[in-house]
């Protein structure tokens, strides 16, 4: 797959994070040209520094994704620098940081919840599609999660929002297949990152006990399904939702 994304400008967000960095660094390796989105201005220095330590261009957009105005205007400047975006990635995420329990969840954690996942990838779409419409090409993929599918107890705003980008995605692909565009959804299950970190390595070893391979996935395998999709031998695919989750028992299998 080396060089088969020569020419191609892909744009993941949430890219200084375990799954987004490792991503990025794939479509690199594939010979895309990345821009970077996330929080974490500092993380993603280092980032656009491995990129073009790869030969790769990359260009940075350190921003919170619920600042749509700031979202809209640095990707139609990302755009002027490095070319059209013709790969969309929506992978920016954030756990629960209050209490999970529906009648707990504070207003604030509900608005973050919708507001990253839901409306960061919304938005992001929004700015691309007209593009690659126009240049009639196009790959988006939404990371979801297994939570999307099959609920989660004390975290239904993550579930909701989860299930709400499968959705998305297999509206997208309804929508712009006509425009040589393909959107697909990616619902992983426990990879080891910052996010399950938090929680400890005790939640992560009884999670990933849960699969039929009893581990946890590394950030580069949900990358690989992205660079899979985006590839060419994802061509045929479209308003599908890819499972990398060692098997999990109830979702994917
Ligand atoms: N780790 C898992 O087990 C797992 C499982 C299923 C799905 N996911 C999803 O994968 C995606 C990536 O998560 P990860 O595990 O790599 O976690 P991570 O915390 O390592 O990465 C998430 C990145 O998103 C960025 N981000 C958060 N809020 C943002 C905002 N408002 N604006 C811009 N950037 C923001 C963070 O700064 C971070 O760099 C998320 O959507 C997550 O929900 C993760």
């Amino acid at each position: 797959m080396a060089g088969e994304l020569e020419g191609r400008v892909a744009l993941v967000t949430g890219s200084a994070g375990g799954i987004g960095r490792a991503t990025a660094v794939m479509l690199a390796a594939m010979g895309a040209d990345l821009v970077l989105l996330d929080l974490k201005r500092d993380t993603l220095k280092d980032v656009v520094h491995e990129i073009e330590a790869m030969g790769r261009r990359a260009h940075a957009i350190p921003i919170d994704i619920q600042d749509r105005a700031g979202v809209r205007a640095a990707i139609a400047e990302a755009e002027t620098v490095l070319g059209g975006i013709g790969i969309l990635v929506n992978n920016a995420g954030v756990g629960a940081s209050g209490p999970g329990e529906l009648e707990n969840i504070g207003d604030a954690d509900l608005d973050r919840m919708f507001g990253v996942h839901v409306m960061g990838a919304f938005v992001a779409a929004q700015a691309v599609v007209p593009g690659m419409k126009a240049r009639k090409w196009g790959r988006i993929v939404n990371i979801a999660s297994n939570r999307g599918q099959v609920g989660f107890t004390d975290g239904s705003h993550y579930s909701g929002a989860k299930g709400a980008l499968i959705a998305m995605a297999k509206s997208w692909a309804k929508e712009l297949a006509p425009f040589g565009i393909l959107a697909n959804a990616v619902a992983p299950g426990v990879v080891r990152t910052a996010m399950t970190e938090e929680h400890g390595m005790d939640a992560i070893v009884e999670e990933a006990s849960w699969n039929l391979m009893n581990r946890w996935a590394e950030p580069e395998e949900i990358a690989a399904t992205v660079a899979f999709l985006v590839s060419g031998a994802g061509s045929y695919y479209t308003g599908q939702l890819m499972c990398p989750n060692g098997g999990d028992p109830i979702v994917g299998i």
